[in-house]
């Protein structure tokens, strides 16, 4: 049976690759790890190179140039504990400056991979932090270079991080996870990665709407399988690799249970019947094998109006099928109890703030303005809280993020946020304003915020904080 005869309510407006036949495997490949060469207890130690690989990029497709950490796309993972001491030994064998970003971590400034540390090519660099308590959660590493994220990302260079705590509720009860980096790209007809002619319609598009791919990749597959056996629960670390990318997913004919975000778990667990994920953002979901052996369901992004009327391109409401989930035909195992409380999630304290801020985000500006690296445009105390407010004031949704910390969501369009998470990207919608509150606890220095649509940071949609003692 080909795929495009699966049975279900939605298969008729879903696009899924065609792939051939269904295989009863489970396909779903996951990343390496970096491999730790320390053998000091609490201290990892990695090697990372970039460089200039020939890969097979589509399954099934010619070798062709890209870039890569360690000659795989995704790189390899980062897996770690809370408390560790890391030091990542950086080579770049790219033919161009590069940094690493360590999107989400808590760390300090010349760890952070930021454009104002660039690190030349046949250069190397360590980036050393230790990874703090509480910031258990999925992460993930990309280059950062001043104007050149979106190339370097589109060639292949990201990576997930995992961070585990001394105890996690959900491995506690021996519940399996999976990691998926969701990414999208195109392809020329030879199988190269196709860029745009610079003075090209096309090239305007990705400009506006940011680089969108048609061939949705799941840890740089096409549609793979994930087997579940019947009654088994599996979580899910999703990231969203994507350079402009928002998913809205959600699994046909189930349910998900939403644990987690940027910064890790939840206080307790939601169940929704979808999720939206922002690109460079992360949710972590727990799935249940549900149905009768042999059936499966698909993991599917919804259509999402992220666009202006202009510019939206004209397949954008169609919903596009990313993996399937296929449940085994072995005997149901006795599904484990989800536990209804995860973590405790503290309130940041708002009775105390050193700084109310507005930042306005209009079409390829921050405020205004165009980044500029040697300008500081905000300047705050260490060890103080603030509170700013983002107002979007253009027809196209724009995702908000701050290097180097944690935020807190307090509402969006003045409605209270209705629980509390660790964010380090916070999507808003057209339109619409968002107010964080975000506490600066260490590490002086200066701090990127911007869009993490990554054609718009590269144009300059970013700012400069300055932490000062
Ligand atoms: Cu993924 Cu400046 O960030
Ligand atoms: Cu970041
Ligand atoms: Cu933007």
């Amino acid at each position: 049976m080909g795929l495009s005869a699966l049975p279900g309510p939605t298969a008729a407006a879903v696009i899924v690759p065609a792939t051939g036949p269904i295989v009863a495997l489970d396909t779903l490949r996951e990343p390496g790890t970096l491999r730790n060469f320390s053998s000091v207890t609490g201290v990892v130690e990695v090697e990372l190179t970039a460089a200039s690989p020939r890969l097979r990029l589509l399954p099934g497709g010619p070798l062709v140039q890209a870039f890569a950490y360690n000659g795989t796309v995704p790189g390899p993972t980062l897996d770690v504990h809370e408390g560790d001491s890391v030091v990542i030994h950086f080579h770049n064998q790219l033919p161009e400056s590069t940094t690493v970003h360590w999107h989400g971590l808590h760390l300090p400034a010349d760890a952070d991979g930021s454009p104002l540390v660039p690190i030349a090519p046949g250069r190397t660099y360590d980036y050393t932090f230790r990874i703090p308590p509480g910031s258990a959660g999925t992460y993930w590493y990309h280059p950062h270079p001043d104007r050149r994220s979106t190339f370097q990302v589109t060639m292949g260079l990201f990576g997930a991080i995992i961070i585990r705590p001394a105890r996690d509720p959900l491995a506690a009860r021996g519940i399996p996870e999976k990691l998926l980096i969701l990414s999208d790209n195109r392809f020329k007809s030879d199988g190269a990665i196709a860029f745009p002619d610079p003075r090209s319609f096309e090239a305007e598009v990705d400009l506006e709407n940011g680089r969108e791919g048609n061939v949705l990749l799941v840890n740089g597959q096409v549609m793979p399988t994930i087997q579940i056996r019947r009654g088994e629960v599996q979580r899910w670390r999703i990231v969203n690799a994507s350079a402009a990318r928002i998913y809205r997913l959600a699994l046909a004919g189930q349910p998900l249970v939403h644990v987690g975000s940027d910064g890790g778990l939840f206080e307790r667990p939601m169940e929704v019947p979808e999720v939206l994920l922002a690109n460079s953002g992360r949710v972590e979901v727990l799935v249940r094998g549900t149905g009768t052996p042999g059936s499966q369901l698909l993991l599917e992004d919804l259509p999402y109006d992220r666009y202006m009327p202009q510019t939206r391109p004209a397949d954008w409401d169609s919903t596009r099928a990313l993996l399937q989930l296929r449940v085994g035909g072995g005997p149901a195992i006795r599904p484990v109890e989800i536990p209804p409380v995860l973590r405790p999630i503290p309130a940041l304290d708002t009775t105390h703030v050193a700084a109310r801020r507005v930042i306005v985000m209009s079409q390829g500006l921050m405020d205004g303005k165009r980044m500029d690296t040697h300008r500081v445009d905000i300047r705050a105390q260490l060890g103080t809280t603030e509170i700013w407010e983002i107002q979007n004031v253009v027809g196209m949704d724009h995702p908000f993020h701050l290097h180097g910390f944690h935020v807190q969501v307090l509402d969006r369009d003045g409605v209270p946020e209705p629980y509390r998470s660790w964010k380090d990207t916070v999507n808003v919608p057209k339109h619409s304003s968002v107010r964080i509150v975000v506490h600066f606890d260490d590490f002086p220095g200066k701090w990127m915020y911007h869009c993490h649509i990554l054609d718009h940071e590269d144009e300059g949609m970013m700012g400069i904080l300055e932490l000062i003692n």
